[in-house]
């Protein structure tokens, strides 16, 4: 579909977007990481800006130039963006979680560079969860703030993913849950994306496939329906 460049159903929304994927460092030159590109991220963040939207970008690490006119805070480790969203939530209409966020994250970080002579033939990390940060905006968020959640998942049929989709969006308690499926060469770092939308019931909203920034497009029209639905 065309995309109506004249569309303005987002203005003055205040958009918080989280984009990327977060690193957590082992030590001071090495990290553990996704293969986020953050590409989705900042096609949302764009096409609301251009729908009108007051947008802060929440960026971890990202292989894309971010768009002109939004906000772009840079973080890097998860507890850097739990932070940032703690931050900026409370001011936003809506938040959009789109980053990959470190699971786990190493138990200890070294301050000197780890050595093989140290270390020996294997090495065992550590690793300790990281605090679910959407699971704990959706929890805070006031009655009129809308929360979209991201999940990406590995399934062999879509009645598979779906299944999995609905477990993590009641897990989750966000309002809407954008469902993709990755693999070794779907989903990270393409240009295209096809996801399904679910809402609280599981229920699908919509299904979007295309450029990244057509599938953002779509994923605000859902946004924009709920927030008019809002008002009235
Ligand atoms: N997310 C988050 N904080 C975390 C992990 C994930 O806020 N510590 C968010 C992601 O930004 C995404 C959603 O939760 O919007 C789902 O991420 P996903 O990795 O698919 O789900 P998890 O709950 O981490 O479950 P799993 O990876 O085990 O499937
Ligand atoms: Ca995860």
């Amino acid at each position: 579909a065309a995309r109506p460049e004249s569309r303005r159903d987002l203005d003055g929304v205040r958009l918080l977007i989280t984009a990327g994927g977060t690193r957590e460092p082992l030590d001071p030159v090495r990290f553990i990481g996704n293969r986020s590109s953050g590409r989705q991220g900042a096609a949302l963040a764009q096409a609301a800006a251009s729908r009108g939207a007051h947008v802060t970008l929440i960026a971890a690490h990202v292989e894309v130039t971010l768009p002109e006119g939004v906000a772009v805070v840079s973080v890097e480790t998860t507890a850097q963006l739990a932070e940032a969203v703690e931050q900026h939530a409370p001011e936003s209409d809506a938040i959009i979680m789109a980053a990959a966020v470190a699971d786990y994250r190493p138990a200890a970080v070294s301050n000197a560079k780890i050595k093989k002579e140290t270390v020996g033939d294997t090495l065992t990390l550590e690793l300790v969860k990281n605090p679910d940060i959407l699971a704990g905006v959706a929890a805070r968020a006031a009655a009129n703030q809308i929360v979209v959640g991201f999940a990406a998942e590995t399934a062999e049929t879509d009645e598979a993913l779906l299944e999995l989709g609905r477990a993590k969006i009641a897990r989750k308690g966000c309002d809407f849950l954008v469902v993709n499926r990755v693999g070794w060469n779907e989903g990270f770092a393409t240009q295209r994306n096809a996801v399904t939308v679910l809402d609280r019931a599981g229920s699908i909203v919509i299904e979007a496939q295309g450029s990244k920034l057509s599938v953002a497009d779509e994923i605000l029209s859902v946004l924009a329906e709920r927030l008019l639905a809002d008002r009235h």
